[in-house]
């Protein structure tokens, strides 16, 4: 049994959040901290943040965050014991062993059990398909399919012999607990006792996560039987929807490239790379999901999707469109000639071809375009693809690209450039009052809340300059906030700076009572300073202005209620001091 606490401190002595998460997630520096779109949920403009100083991350948008053991539990679906495993193998940190065992632990114990028997089986159908007997016509069936040598290798493909118990014995004799291999998908029960294979003779393709470990399989026959594809169920382990096929091997090429291709066959896969071309996935013979494509997105800027031209191609390329749009992921949309895969196709024209498809490839709206309208639409049928296209078009937020395609679909359905634009203007002013803070730049330079700045500047200023915020506590500034949950923030501040040597003005989110105050500094903290070092001084004296010219604004009108002459006199010439000043 394991204590964890001494690895844990080892680790996060070792390793940096800013590099770790930097894997996995495409982050700029803003400011003191880091942002990026967050891995955990759908969103377009970053409210994901990490924190070098703390080594934290927080995401503004779905409220998760942590340390670097709550990001790896949660981006890889890890428990807290697996996580710090993990990373103590990635940072080469020891972890000694004690006595105890919490129910986390054994809940790791029992999934390391489950990954283990997966190796187990990944081993047994590798050794098969070497095996000179058994393995022979599968290995001839991957020969006829061009698969080389070092793909078998380094995919760890196998093969499934036709037996009803070649693993189950196997399993057997190596002491794992049958039932253990029920839950992972690859041995059946018998309605009357007694165990079989799932996967019988057929091609094995281990489908492995992002830390290298097998999840699934999938098993092709051999010939034309069906079904043709066979795969794990949904298991502890194993969730289709979430997973790409070779994204454990490409995710580098990809990051580096800065593009994705998804195909939808293993073997298209396979074929890709067997060219020499890395950057694909595949799905696993599911629809492409949002927990898809927000894992892509941490690697990939642009990604192609290679859809057959059959008519379940097309809907699939469809269905994709509002998935990759509402992630803010730029997607383009590669057809093949009839008939053909991308196996097929790179087989036959080999990688140059391959590649030409790519630079030809249309963005997924055209696709789109293509898709929907025939050339005897109906006029509702037109008005139909306009209303579906609005909420596409204004994800788009490069206007040349955006004017294009307002053309295009202007052209396309008959209806005149300035009424596309017009209805799009009217559909983007009904939805911005659903937005949320994150077009925070937009709302404060709308003329409408010009009130607010004083509030945005306040704030802004209490993130980066705490220390030299303070001096305002001596002055009225609560006059000059109009904004309740600013005025929350700022308060709340006051009360906990007095207590902290080192304040960060992260730890007040955990202070703020009501959820407004929290999602505005949320946003607040995404902001780079408004001010450099020098400008600080001016903004806090021209603060101090407002504050007092508010105080003597009140004070005269007072005094005029009053009649009190003097006074306003006096009132008068102080005002003009103060704005002099300023
Ligand atoms: N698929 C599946 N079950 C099936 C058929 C397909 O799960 N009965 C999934 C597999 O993930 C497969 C993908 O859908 O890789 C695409 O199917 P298909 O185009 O038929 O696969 P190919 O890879 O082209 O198959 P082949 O080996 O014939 O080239
Ligand atoms: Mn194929």
């Amino acid at each position: 049994m394991v204590s964890y606490n001494s690895a844990k401190e080892d680790i996060k002595r070792t390793a940096d959040i800013v590099e770790l998460i930097g894997q996995y997630v495409q982050i700029r520096k803003a400011g003191r901290n880091y942002v990026g779109l967050c891995p955990f949920h759908a969103e377009k403009t970053p409210s994901f943040t990490v924190n070098p100083e703390r080594q934290t991350f927080h995401c503004f948008g779905c409220k998760k965050g942590g340390d670097i053991f709550s990001f790896w539990m949660e981006y890889h679906n890890a428990t807290f014991p697996e996580a710090v495993k993990d990373l103590a193998e990635k940072y080469h940190v020891m972890i000694t062993e004690r006595f105890s065992e919490s129910a986390e632990q054994k809940k790791a114990s029992h999934r390391k059990l489950l990954y283990n028997i997966n190796e187990i089986a990944t081993d047994y159908y590798g050794s098969t398909l070497k095996d000179p007997d058994k393995g022979i016509q599968a290995r001839a069936y991957l020969k006829k399919r061009t698969v080389s040598n070092e793909i078998i290798s380094e995919f760890r493909l196998g093969y499934a012999p036709a037996e009803w118990d070649g693993l189950t014995r196997t399993l057997r004799k190596k002491g794992i607990p049958l039932d253990m291999a029920v839950q992972v998908g690859l041995v059946i029960p018998r309605k009357n006792g007694g165990f079989y294979d799932r996967f019988r003779s057929r091609i094995i393709f281990p489908i492995f996560d992002l830390r290298q470990h097998v999840v699934g399989f999938g098993g092709r026959v051999l010939d034309n039987s069906l079904p043709k594809y066979l795969n794990t169920p949904e298991t502890p382990l194993f969730h289709k929807g979430e997973l790409f096929y070779g994204l454990h091997v490409s995710f580098k090429a990809i990051r580096e490239k800065g593009r994705a291709v998804i195909v939808e066959g293993y073997m298209d896969c396979l074929a890709l790379k067997n060219h020499g071309f890395q950057e694909v996935v595949a799905t696993l013979g599911t629809a492409l999901t949002d927990k898809h494509v927000r894992k892509l997105k941490g690697y990939a800027k642009e990604v192609f999707i290679v859809f057959d031209s059959d008519e379940a191609g097309k809907k699939a390329a469809l269905k994709s469109l509002p998935v990759f749009s509402n992630e803010g992921l730029s997607a383009k949309a590669v057809v093949l000639p009839d008939g053909q895969d991308p196996d097929s196709f790179v087989n036959e024209n080999g990688l140059k071809g391959f590649l030409e498809l790519l630079d030809h490839a249309s963005p997924m709206f055209d696709f789109y375009l293509e898709q929907k309208l025939t050339h005897r639409d109906s006029d509702e049928a037109k008005i139909g693809v306009l209303k579906e296209s609005l909420p596409i078009l204004s994800e788009i937020h490069e206007f040349s690209l955006r004017s294009l395609y307002v053309r295009r679909l202007s052209e396309r359905i008959g209806i005149k450039e300035d009424m596309v634009w017009l209805e799009l203007k009217s559909f983007e002013k009904k939805s911005s009052g659903k937005t949320n803070g994150a077009n925070l730049k937009e709302r404060i330079t709308g003329s409408m809340v010009e009130r607010r700045f004083d509030d945005l500047h306040i704030l802004n200023l209490l993130i980066h300059y705490p220390q030299r915020v303070c001096r305002l506590m001596d002055c009225n500034w609560k006059i000059i906030l109009c904004d309740p949950a600013v005025l929350e923030i700022v308060e709340t501040f006051f009360q906990q700076y007095h207590n902290k040597e080192r304040f960060l003005p992260e730890d007040l989110l955990d202070s703020l009572e009501s959820d407004a105050a929290r999602k505005e500094l949320g946003e607040a903290l995404l902001e780079n300073s408004h001010y450099s070092d020098e400008e600080v001084e001016q903004a806090l004296r021209e603060i101090e202005g407002k504050v007092k010219q508010i105080q003597i604004a009140a004070s005269i009108k007072k005094a005029r209620e009053q009649g009190n002459i003097e006074e306003l006199n006096q009132l008068f010439k102080l005002k003009a001091q103060n704005m002099k000043r300023e």
